[in-house]
């Protein structure tokens, strides 16, 4: 039987370290979230990181057999591999730069150094974990060289390759120091795929033009074997967070909610703390609103959601900050007895209590600066079993391209921002629950299974089309 071995930096559990000893919970993010739902079928395993430092031998056999019995193998990282591959050249780099931030991008010889050897310890981690007939399927841009290494060790293997953030413009790539070895890794794979057709057309068009290779639709000639590119939108477990949203859990969370919130409309917003996400932007977009439309003072909230994420990072700790700030100022300014202008929670949420969030949402509020696809976008739209609600959505999320139904703003206009958050508080019931059908109906069908599915099929046809050049 063939098995997909999955393999990405973050497993989609996490270990942690509590007074109790070591736990083990649900990783945040879309990559882990997304595909949580798909990789226990058949045998499949699923290669990655767990989040944690864990240096002791017996503690790392502990967190092998428990993440074992799960479907997962762990990939310990030192912790100097974690600053230099992970919190260094992964998210001080590459994240930068294919998100068009190239103002924050680090270029550090030693941070390549250490990523070149991570991606050579989870090649060997694969390798070991797989047979040769195994298909493996390598996700995300901490992993850009894989694919390449494993086919130096198994030139006959099946790899598929997706990449969750947006692949950025040729001029942003040319900046790397490392363009080539990192194009040449992706190579490695038999299919390549992107969330969207514009990430793709940017890839097609870094390839040819760094590496001088031939691109005929969607089709690269290496020197050695073709090799195929396609657009995939990601989806979601559609039914998990239905399922969640109509469960007597959340309806309980949602009715405390509501009781605590003394009827105010609600606006949520729901990100891991990035500069990508726009959640500053989002901050002074609200207080506008309160400002220029003062009848929403005391009728309506923001309740804010920020996970902790990559607190090592500089950029991320300075974010951080002039969130607190801009939220306690804010609150300072227009707050009442009876009303806080922005619930703020800086921690992550268990899924019933996020889907009493989503389900009672007036206006899901999802405005990143650049954003692969944004999840978050989608399980509201699953989360709305009554259909009421308004999503608005930057055009700047991959996600964008299918919701075409939500109110589309470009994140840098701050007026239009304010006035389509204002427009959104008023819309009719009826125009409501019209654009949510439409995009429940384009979600639900779409969902995980279905991308998984396609990418899967389109991998075994590109290998059996795939041209040996050699
Ligand atoms: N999420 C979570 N716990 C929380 C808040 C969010 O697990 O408290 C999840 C959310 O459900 C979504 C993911 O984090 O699936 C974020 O994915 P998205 O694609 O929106 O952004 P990313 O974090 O991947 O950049
Ligand atoms: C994005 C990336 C994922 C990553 C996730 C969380 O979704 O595409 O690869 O896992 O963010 O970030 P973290 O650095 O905590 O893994």
């Amino acid at each position: 039987m063939t098995r997909t071995i999955i393999v990405s930096n973050r497993l989609p559990t996490k270990v942690l370290r509590t007074d109790d000893g070591l736990a083990f919970k649900p990783s945040e993010g879309g990559l882990a979230t997304g595909l949580g739902s798909i990789y226990k079928a058949e045998g499949n395993v699923w290669v990655g990181w767990p989040g944690m430092f864990v240096e002791d031998a017996a503690e790392q056999e502990f967190v092998t057999e428990q993440l074992r019995a799960d479907s997962m193998a762990p990939v310990f990282l030192t912790e100097s591999e974690i600053r230099d591959y992970y919190e260094g050249f992964s998210n001080e780099t590459l994240w930068p730069t294919f998100h068009y931030f190239s103002q924050y991008a680090v270029y550090d010889a030693a941070t390549w150094e250490a990523y070149v050897a991570v991606n050579e310890k989870f090649c060997q981690a694969v390798l070991a974990q797989s047979g040769p007939d195994d298909t493996i399927w390598v996700h995300d841009y901490q992993l850009l060289l894989l694919p390449q290494m494993l086919r130096k060790a198994r030139p006959q293997a099946t790899i598929g390759f997706f990449l969750h953030i947006p692949f950025p413009s040729y001029e942003m790539v040319r900046a790397l120091p490392w363009r080539t070895q990192l194009l040449e890794g992706m190579l490695g794979a038999d299919l390549i795929g992107f969330h969207t057709f514009s990430y793709m057309r940017h890839f097609l068009s870094s390839v040819s033009q760094l590496l001088g290779l031939p691109t005929v639709n969607g089709q690269i000639d290496t020197p050695t074997r073709s090799v195929q590119v396609d657009a995939f939108p990601m989806g979601i477990d559609y039914q998990r967070f239905a399922d969640a949203a109509a469960s007597e859990a959340a309806q309980q969370h949602e009715q405390v909610y509501r009781e605590a919130l003394h009827g105010a409309r609600i606006v949520l917003s729901i990100d891991r703390l990035d500069y990508t996400k726009g959640i500053a932007e989002r901050l002074r977009a609200f207080e506008l609103l309160l400002q220029r439309f003062p009848e929403w003072r005391g009728q309506v909230s923001l309740i804010m959601v920020v996970v902790p994420s990559r607190d090592q990072v500089a950029q991320y700790q300075a974010l951080k900050e002039e969130i607190d700030e801009l939220v306690g100022r804010i609150n300072a300014q227009y707050r009442t007895i009876a009303w806080s202008p922005i619930q703020y929670f800086y921690r992550s949420f268990p899924l019933e209590e996020l889907a009493a969030l989503y389900r009672m949402a007036d206006v899901g509020l999802v405005t990143p600066i650049r954003d692969g696809m944004n999840l978050v976008a989608k399980e509201f739209i699953a989360s709305k079993l009554d259909r009421r609600g308004v999503l608005i959505l930057s055009e700047r999320a991959g996600a964008a391209r299918e919701l075409s139904d939500a109110l589309l703003i470009n994140p840098s206009d701050t007026d239009q921002l304010v006035q389509t958050l204002h427009d959104a508080l008023v819309m009719p019931e009826e125009e409501q629950t019209q654009r949510m059908a439409e995009m429940q109906a384009l979600v639900r069908r779409y969902d995980v299974f279905a991308w998984t599915q396609l990418f899967m099929s389109q991998l075994t046809e590109a290998k059996a089309r795939q041209r040996n050049l050699a």
